[in-house]
């Protein structure tokens, strides 16, 4: 959850350092470090809050040295403070570091009773402890390394650097990623490549519990038992270019609005022109699956929970879903001929990459939608299907969710046709439904000042619902989402059938309510519930299609008719809407839309 660089150069790293964190701040952005050595001194520099604060300060206390370690933070155990930011150091040593260390408690007494003095309330200083430890008993900082690794419990990536050691950077993976990076006369740790993208395109990974020592001469790599390993080099594709907003205020903002053009590539990425699919080759037949397991957290979730209808709809093929922070702990019994499909932006979400872990230890198929193709979750998968939404900056995930329903609505047809559930002529109407989503989103963004004056309304609300049917549920918990996380107002996302065993109690004038809901076989159905939420006081305020709108009528307090779509394509258009709504109300609250509060946009730790 927390980004690392680390560079050993010849030249001067302060700035490149700070350069790589901007890169990471998508991972925490509650404060920032970095230490270098300047003629085997340790230089430590911390501010509290977002990178630029380093930043500035950097340009008033200048940091010498040609070999450093930088951090962006999200804090786990401390409050976000400067004396909380890494790295954390002693005279001996400096860490950053991003995961936890589940037993620092127990080696922080162990370590206070030889004197050494904590300055942190955080997990982290305990790495800098032991090592410091270890190397006033006369280890060497490979063997202080070694062996301060081998008594972490945890997941975790860390990087080092020893005072009066200007020739050696060091860098450990636990559970969370950690890239080598290799320059020209130059070396990089990074966790991950984005962050080393404008400085090389030479990159290894470190493998689960390997460690590395660098040096200007080349890298050595350990393995958990320290022996010493080889880890291929490979070229990444991943652009230097520093991504901006253009014209937009805000990367959520730009990020919705490039919808049309993600979702078209991603979907010929798959499909040709006359509907042949593209599809990555599976290591199964889809008709000798006996059920798919779909894992995945947050929004990623939604998408899963979107997918379950699909797959179970279009191909009759049992499906679980499941919170992966949930699967992991509760270790189902999975299935033989079973096969496993997690989900994610990242691809290194920390509960989905256990629960990926899982599911191959059970023998399952392992299949992965991610967005980030070099991902751990890439990487451990069986087969990938890279969603081609391009980096999503903002922390409210918009078009990765959108991708990812392209993805998973494109496999759940090849499924359906595999099952002979589905004829040719079906599925090519579904194809061509959605092959013509992204000229329906772009309908629906221009209507972007009617959401952006409802979105006003909210401003003042504490809470609200977000309701919906069918494939349509997920996104009123997808909405209640989005609106919580960059809002900060309340919202649940609810099936519109369930608001009569509960939820409807809430209903008053002052609840807005959210109701998703085409013109499908279930409106009737939820119009019924329209009804009764609306003879309560509630205010609804309806996203449905011209056929919908009219049969709503005045019921609801405010409406917009979508273009009309076949139900299997709704999911994706009425995510538009869903989006803007939460992004306008975030706005005009004068929120950072873009890095909410409390959050971060890649979740590394459990
Ligand atoms: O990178 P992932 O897709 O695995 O991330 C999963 C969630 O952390 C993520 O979707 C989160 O819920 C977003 N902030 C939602 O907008």
């Amino acid at each position: 959850m927390c980004g690392i660089v680390g560079i050993l150069a010849k030249r001067p790293v302060a700035d490149l350092l700070v350069d790589g964190l901007r890169r990471l701040e998508y991972r925490g952005y509650d404060s920032a470090g970095i230490a270098t050595l300047t003629d085997g001194k340790l230089g430590i520099l911390r501010a509290e809050g977002k990178l630029n604060k380093l930043a500035e300060k950097l340009k008033r206390e200048t940091l010498s040295g040609t070999i450093g370690i930088g951090h962006t933070r999200w804090a786990t155990h401390g409050k976000p403070t400067e004396s909380n930011a890494h790295p954390h150091a002693t005279d001996l040593v400096a860490v950053v570091h991003n995961g936890i260390i589940e037993n620092y408690k127990q080696l922080r007494r162990e370590l206070e009773l030889k004197n050494h003095a904590f300055k942190s309330e955080t997990d982290t200083e305990t790495i800098a402890c032991l090592l410091s430890d270890y190397l006033q008993q006369g280890k060497t900082p490979q063997q202080a390394m070694a062996a301060a690794l081998k008594r972490f419990d945890g997941a975790f990536a860390i990087g080092v650097v020893f005072a009066g050691h200007n020739d050696l950077l060091m860098g450990a993976r636990r559970g969370s990623p950690m890239a080598i990076g290799y320059g020209d006369g130059e070396y990089y740790l990074g966790s991950d490549a984005l962050a080393l993208a404008p400085l090389t395109d030479r990159i290894s990974y470190l493998e689960e519990g390997d460690w590395v020592e660098i040096h200007h001469d080349g890298v050595i790599i350990h393995d958990e038992t320290d022996k010493v390993v080889k880890r291929k080099i490979c070229q990444t594709a991943l652009s230097g270019k520093t991504i901006d907003k253009g014209e937009y205020r805000h990367f959520m903002q730009k990020e919705i609005f490039e919808q049309p053009t993600v979702i078209a590539d991603t979907f010929s990425n798959y499909v040709t022109s006359e509907n042949t699919f593209t599809l990555p080759k599976l290591p199964f037949k889809w008709k000798d699956i006996s059920r798919l397991t779909i894992v995945a957290c947050g929004t990623a979730s939604y998408a899963g929970m979107v997918a379950k209808y699909w797959f179970e709809q279009l191909a009759r093929l049992p499906v679980e879903i499941d919170i992966a922070s949930e699967f992991r702990y509760r270790e189902p019994p999975l299935p033989a001929n079973g096969a496993t499909l997690v989900i994610s932006q990242s691809g290194e979400t920390a509960d989905t990459l256990a629960a990926a872990v899982y599911a191959k230890k059970q023998k399952q198929y392992l299949l992965a939608v991610v967005n980030v193709p070099q991902s751990s979750m890439a990487r451990l998968a069986d087969v990938v299907f890279p969603t081609l939404a391009g980096p999503e900056i903002g922390v409210a995930s918009t078009k990765a969710y959108t991708t990812q329903l392209v993805v998973l609505l494109c496999l759940a047809v090849e499924a359906g046709i595999a099952r002979g559930n589905l004829t040719q002529q079906q599925a090519e109407k579904i194809l061509q439904a959605l092959r013509e989503i992204p000229a329906h989103i772009n309908e629906v963004l221009r209507e972007e000042e009617k959401i952006c004056e409802l979105a006003k309304s909210f401003v003042d609300k504490n809470h609200a619902l977000y309701l919906g049917r069918g494939a349509l549920y997920p996104l009123a918990l997808e909405g209640a989402l989005k609106l919580k996380e960059i809002s900060y107002i309340h919202a649940e996302g609810y099936p519109a059938g369930e608001m009569k065993h509960g939820p409807i109690a809430l209903i008053d004038e002052n609840m807005p309510i959210v109701v998703l809901s085409p013109h499908d076989r279930l409106f009737e159905k939820t119009a019924s519930n329209i009804q009764e939420v609306s003879a309560r006081g509630g205010k609804i305020i309806l996203f449905s299609d011209k056929k919908g709108v009219a049969a709503i009528g005045a019921a609801a307090f405010w409406s917009m008719a979508l273009p009309s779509v076949i139900m299997e394509v709704a999911p994706i258009l009425y995510a538009i809407p869903v989006q803007l709504l939460a992004y306008y109300t975030a706005f005009a609250k004068g929120n950072d839309v873009d890095q909410p509060r409390n959050l971060a946009k890649s979740v590394t730790v459990e």
